[in-house]
């Protein structure tokens, strides 16, 4: 049940905006784990040992260690943009109406890829942000307790600039206008467990009337709301479907 010909043509017609959620199953052929796949991220760490505030007070060597691995991962060679990732920059680029891409993966791999209208919803693993004077700052390198804050120059106050268990993600406001006025909503390589981002279909489907789109390796758990669906790798599905809303299939 992937989007008719015939839709897209209007869609495209009508320039219609588009609002694209990720997550971490479009890093996953960049060699990046997903959460909670089998072979997932929670299935060798317990979320309210790592991800919570909580966490945090009760042991910060413990969730620094966790965000510092993961943060060497990026730097790997291997992990490059893959293209999925570079099929979004294609659509934001030559899309006539407005593409914003709505990511919950603290991995840079859309920026790197050259996505700009982006939102990091979770935050940012290579950033950081500093408990004393709020300040945001680039961070490539593992982070501790005595590390001194680039802004203001305090020892002892900086955290990685992700989003926890318990915390509000970024950028609420201008993702639900976003989704308000859209009229195609594409979630990809989302297991569709985390709220406020697996309810952003609903938000889509009932407040602009918008297509939905899952694009999946299987069927999600929030599969049911969508309108249509592509299954398979997202390196393989995203470029085909990228390809058919540009209008560029038969060329390729
Ligand atoms: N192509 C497309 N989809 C894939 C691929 C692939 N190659 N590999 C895996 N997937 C799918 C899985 O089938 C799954 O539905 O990606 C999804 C990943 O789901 P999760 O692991 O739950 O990741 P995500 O939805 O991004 O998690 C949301 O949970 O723990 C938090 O903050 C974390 O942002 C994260 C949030």
């Amino acid at each position: 049940m992937s989007i008719s010909s015939t839709l897209i043509e209007i869609l495209r017609n009508e320039a219609a905006p588009i609002v694209i959620l990720t997550g971490a199953g479009i890093s996953r052929e960049s060699g990046l784990h997903t959460f909670r796949d089998p072979d997932g991220i929670w299935a060798r760490y317990d979320i309210s040992e790592v991800a919570t505030p909580e966490a945090f007070i009760a042991n910060p060597e413990l969730v620094q260690s966790f965000y510092n691995d993961r943060r060497q991962i990026l730097h790997d060679a291997s992990v490059i943009p893959n293209a999925a990732h570079q099929a979004l920059v294609r659509l934001e680029q030559e899309w006539p109406g407005e593409v914003l891409l709505v990511t919950q993966n603290i991995d840079d791999l859309h920026g790197r890829a050259g996505s700009k209208n982006l939102i990091h919803m979770h935050g940012e693993l290579l950033k950081v942000r500093c408990n004393h004077c709020d300040a945001i700052s680039p961070w490539q390198d593992d982070l501790g307790a005595g590390d001194t804050c680039p802004a203001c120059g305090k020892t002892g106050g900086l955290r990685p600039h992700v989003v926890w268990f318990g915390e509000m993600p970024l950028e609420m406001e201008r993702i639900y206008q976003a989704l308000e006025n859209c009229g195609l909503f594409i979630s990809i390589g989302t297991s569709g467990n985390v709220y406020p981002a697996a309810g952003f279909v609903e938000v889509a489907h009932h407040q602009a009337q918008a297509e939905t789109l899952e694009i999946n390796l299987e069927p999600s758990d929030g599969a049911s709301l969508f309108d249509h669906a592509l299954y398979g790798p997202a390196t393989k599905c995203v470029p085909e479907f990228v390809d058919q809303l540009l209008g560029r299939a038969k060329n390729r």
